[in-house]
């Protein structure tokens, strides 16, 4: 079932994302190279803590660290490390999930680290379209396959591919939830989306092939063929006039 949030609790769903983009944009702000993964972790911690939240991702599943940092052909769920210092040229994608008075707000953006090759400057561009084409899709009455088929074209016709094994996720009063959203498919097809539904949209966007793996370490997830991998993310609620962008920084 997936919920559907009125009133107050709509309220609390702007706050927890307002937190967690303003989290986000304090990390942007600060990313060069020569910092390590494990420094962001710090800098998340300090200022969720700051706004009154708690990282919801600490300890999730054992989750080791407060905010997930993937580099380059890490897809998702990259670990901080103290041993993963950016270098000019990479690309990090930081993933901030804030609960705040009860409810979580998602949100991650890919960023550039210096100069970036053209192909790494691609993906990140082709994946924070997908994000704003799939967000243009959500209405009350669409369907979540249309949700998908948008990334899905934008990608392809980019020469992108879209990873299938991870999707978007319902969120509220826990960070994962029903719906699984999906970034691809077909248009016409899956759940209608109607107001009050509040849910992650995260397209993962590969230079290469579809196909991942998870590390020994049980988190991080790497593309199959070492191609680089990027990923935007917002938390939207549908309303009864189109949707809320939930994590846009404001
Ligand atoms: N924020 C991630 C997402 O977008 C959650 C990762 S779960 C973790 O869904 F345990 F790896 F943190
Ligand atoms: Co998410
Ligand atoms: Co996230």
């Amino acid at each position: 079932m997936i919920e559907l949030f009125a009133g107050k609790d709509r309220t609390r769903l702007l706050a927890a994302g307002r937190a967690a983009a303003a989290t986000l944009a304090h990390v942007g702000e600060r990313l060069r190279p020569g910092i390590s993964t494990a420094t962001i972790d710090q800098w998340v911690r300090a200022h969720t803590k700051a706004l009154g939240g708690k990282p919801s991702q600490l300890g999730y599943h054992g989750f080791p660290a407060s905010v997930c940092t993937s580099r380059n052909e890490v897809v998702c769920h990259g670990v901080p490390r103290a041993d993963v210092v950016l270098g000019e040229g990479d690309i990090v994608n930081v993933d901030v999930t804030t609960e705040l008075d009860g409810f979580h707000g998602d949100t991650s953006a890919t960023f550039l680290l210096g100069e970036v090759s053209k192909e790494g400057r691609h993906v990140v561009d082709v994946a924070r379209r997908c994000l704003e084409v799939g967000i243009a899709e959500v209405r009350d009455g669409a369907r979540f396959g249309d949700v998908g088929a948008a990334i899905q074209a934008l990608a392809e016709r980019e020469g992108c591919s879209v990873v299938r094994d991870y999707g978007g996720h319902g969120i509220g009063r826990a960070m994962h939830g029903p719906p699984h959203v999906a970034h691809h498919g077909k248009r016409g097809t899956g759940t209608r989306l109607r107001a009050g539904m509040c849910f992650t949209i995260e397209p993962m966007i590969n230079l290469g092939r579809p196909e991942v793996r998870v590390l020994d370490d049980e988190w991080t997830v790497v593309t199959a063929d070492g191609r680089w991998s990027a990923q935007f993310e917002h938390t939207v609620l549908v309303t009864e006039t189109g949707c809320t962008v939930l994590t846009r920084a404001t």
